[in-house]
C-alpha cells in the first residue's frame, strides 16, 4: 500500500456536509478511515451517529463569511476537498443570495490552495450537475430545444447559472495539471435515493434533459470519495467532468 493509498494519513475539507449528498459523503469517508474536517452551517444537521468519530471535526461557520486567512486554515493540511453545495430548494434558498454559492465557494477553495502552495495539489471535487456543460463545446451537441431550456434555466433559476458558472471557473483559469489545486467535476443526472450499486463513469452527457438518467446519491458519495482517497482514480479523471449515472436503469 502507498502513501496516497493509506487512507488514515487522509484528511478531506468537506462542503455541504448536511445535505442529502453531503451526508453519504461524510458516511463514506470516516468509513474508510479518512480524517474529515466538515464545515457546516448547522453541526445538529449532520448524519446521527457521526459525532463521536474521533476523525470528525465539524467547523461551524458559512465559508463565505470566514475571512482569506480562515479560509486558509480550513485548507491547510487536507489532502482534497469535497465540495456538495447545493442551493436549498425553497423560493429563499433559489433567488435569494447568496446566487453565487458554489462558484464562489470554489474560487475561494482554489485562492486559499494557492496562497498555501502545499507540496502536492489539494483535490478539488465539486458536485455539479448534467445541467452543466464542458467549456468549449467539449460535450456532444444538445438538441436545440435543450439548448434553449437550459438558456432559460440559466437566466431564470440563479443554481443553474451558478453550476456553470463554478465549472468554467474551474475549466477556464485552473489548469489540469495546476501545481497548487486540481479539480474534477462529477456530473450526476436525476438523484435518488438508495444504496451504493454498480454505476458507469461517461466523460461527457449520455441522455438529453428530457429524458434524464438516474443516479442514487450513494452512488455519486462514493465515487467522490474514491476520487478522494485512490490515485489512479483521480489520475484517470483529473481536470474532467465525468457523467456519473447508475448502471442499471432502476
Ligand atoms: N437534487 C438533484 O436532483 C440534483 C441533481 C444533480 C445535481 N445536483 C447538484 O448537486 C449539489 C448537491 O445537491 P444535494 O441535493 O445533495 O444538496 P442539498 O441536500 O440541498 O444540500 C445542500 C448543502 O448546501 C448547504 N448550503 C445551502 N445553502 C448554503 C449557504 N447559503 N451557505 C452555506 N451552505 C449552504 C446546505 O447546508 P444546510 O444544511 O446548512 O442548509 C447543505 O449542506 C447541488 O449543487 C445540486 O445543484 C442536484
Amino acid at each position: 500500500m502507498d502513501a496516497s493509498t493509506n487512507h488514515a494519513e487522509q484528511t478531506v475539507l468537506l462542503l455541504g456536509g448536511t445535505g442529502r449528498t453531503g451526508d453519504r459523503v461524510l458516511q463514506q469517508l470516516l468509513s474508510r478511515g479518512v480524517h474529515v474536517r466538515a464545515l457546516v452551517r448547522s453541526a445538529d444537521r449532520l448524519p446521527a451517529g457521526v459525532a463521536a468519530d474521533p476523525r470528525l471535526t465539524v467547523v461551524v461557520a458559512d465559508l463565505l463569511s470566514l475571512s482569506d486567512q480562515q479560509v486558509r486554515e480550513q485548507v491547510d493540511g487536507c489532502d482534497a476537498v469535497i465540495s456538495c453545495l447545493g442551493h436549498t430548494i425553497s423560493a429563499q434558498g433559489v433567488f435569494g443570495k447568496p446566487r453565487d454559492l458554489v462558484t464562489r465557494s470554489v474560487e475561494r477553495v482554489c485562492r486559499a490552495a494557492r496562497d498555501l502552495r502545499p507540496t502536492q495539489p489539494v483535490k478539488l471535487i465539486l458536485m455539479s450537475s448534467v445541467s452543466v456543460n464542458r467549456a468549449r463545446g467539449l460535450d456532444r451537441r444538445r438538441g436545440r430545444f435543450e439548448r434553449a431550456a437550459l438558456w432559460l434555466l440559466r437566466g431564470l433559476v440563479p443554481p443553474a447559472r451558478d453550476n456553470q458558472r463554478a465549472a468554467d471557473f474551474l475549466h477556464d483559469v485552473i489548469a489540469a495539471a495546476d501545481p497548487c489545486a486540481q479539480w474534477v467535476i462529477v456530473r450526476p443526472d436525476t438523484l435518488k435515493e438508495g444504496d451504493v450499486t454498480e454505476y458507469a463513469l461517461h466523460e461527457g452527457l449520455v441522455d438529453g434533459l428530457f429524458r434524464p438518467g438516474a443516479t442514487t446519491r450513494a452512488n455519486v458519495a462514493h465515487f467522490m470519495c474514491e476520487l478522494a482517497t485512490d490515485a489512479e482514480v483521480w489520475a484517470a479523471w483529473r481536470g474532467r467532468l465525468p457523467v456519473i449515472m447508475n448502471a442499471s436503469p432502476e
